[in-house]
């Protein structure tokens, strides 16, 4: 999936009238086939707005939005719900899973939104279970799992349908170390092998290192952005250096997990 976003921004309108509060601000971005990008910034820069826009759950208030050769923007709510159905796969920090619904039952939702038949979805579930080893749990419940367990099913309902493209909005923000550092070589193998394209919104330098290109945002304008070169330890020094250039107070950085 190759992404182009021109000038996009949003503003939300504010709580007196008059008042409104610019979450994007003429934001420019262009995203290759199979990349993996990641995007850090300080709370409140727009982070999740960018994520939810470019996911096309929020429409920007101007700009442009090309996706996989189609203009997002000017799409109607149905062909929007066709394309993110078919073509993107979501992984929040709090899952999103559905409690009333068996591990099995959650990935089936997007299978079983795009009609596929019974055969398929069958051969999917045991493909995306086996890779992401969580064929133990298929029965069980979100909340009779681990939260590393309820990170992996989450990522197996978002990656069942083979979407081009993958949004992930803090996905290592509720794990333990080790459950993070295997959801992230999950990403960057599935990346690595199916050229699946991820956008990936972190506020963790460890998390953050295991991207090819780090967005870094403030005030909803691009600051910087870097790319990842031989070493990840590198990478992640490169990480800090620009936090701490970028006003090292504003990030919540954590203490190294190597
Ligand atoms: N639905 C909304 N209505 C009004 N203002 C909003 C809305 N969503 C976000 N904002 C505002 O837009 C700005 C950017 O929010 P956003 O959620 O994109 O930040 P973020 O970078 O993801 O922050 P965090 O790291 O805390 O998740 C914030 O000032 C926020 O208060
Ligand atoms: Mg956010």
């Amino acid at each position: 999936m190759i992404l182009e976003a021109k000038n996009l921004s949003k503003i939300y309108g504010g709580s007196s009238p008059g008042a409104f509060y610019k979450a994007l601000d003429q934001f420019n971005l262009t995203i290759n086939e199979g990349e993996f990008v990641g995007i850090m910034g300080p709370s409140g820069s727009g982070k999740s707005t960018l994520l939810q826009i470019l996911g096309t759950i929020e429409t920007p208030s101007s700009g442009e939005l090309v996706m996989d050769g189609e203009n997002v923007v000017a799409m109607k709510q149905t062909q929007l719900a066709d394309f993110r159905r078919e073509k993107l796969g979501f992984i929040f920090q709090d899952f999103q899973l559905l409690d009333s619904l068996s591990i099995k039952e959650n990935m089936l939702v997007p299978l079983v939104l795009n009609k596929k038949s019974n055969q398929e979805m069958e051969e999917r579930v045991k493909q995306v279970a086996a890779y992401l080893g969580i064929e133990a749990i298929l029965s069980q419940r979100p909340y009779e799992v681990s939260g590393g367990q309820k990170q992996r099913a989450a990522a197996a309902r978002a990656l069942i349908h083979q979407p081009s493209l993958v949004l992930a909005d803090e996905p290592t923000g509720n794990l333990d170390s080790k459950s993070a550092k295997a959801l992230m070589e999950l990403l960057v193998d599935l990346n690595h092998q199916e050229q699946t394209t991820i956008l990936m919104v972190t506020h963790d330098p460890v998390t953050a290192s295991y991207c090819d290109r780090i967005l870094f945002i403030q005030d909803g304008r691009l600051l910087n952005e870097i790319y990842q070169g031989d070493r990840r330890a590198d990478f992640y020094d490169q990480i800090l250096l620009v936090q701490s250039s970028l006003g090292g107070e504003l990030y919540d950085t954590k203490i190294p997990r190597f």
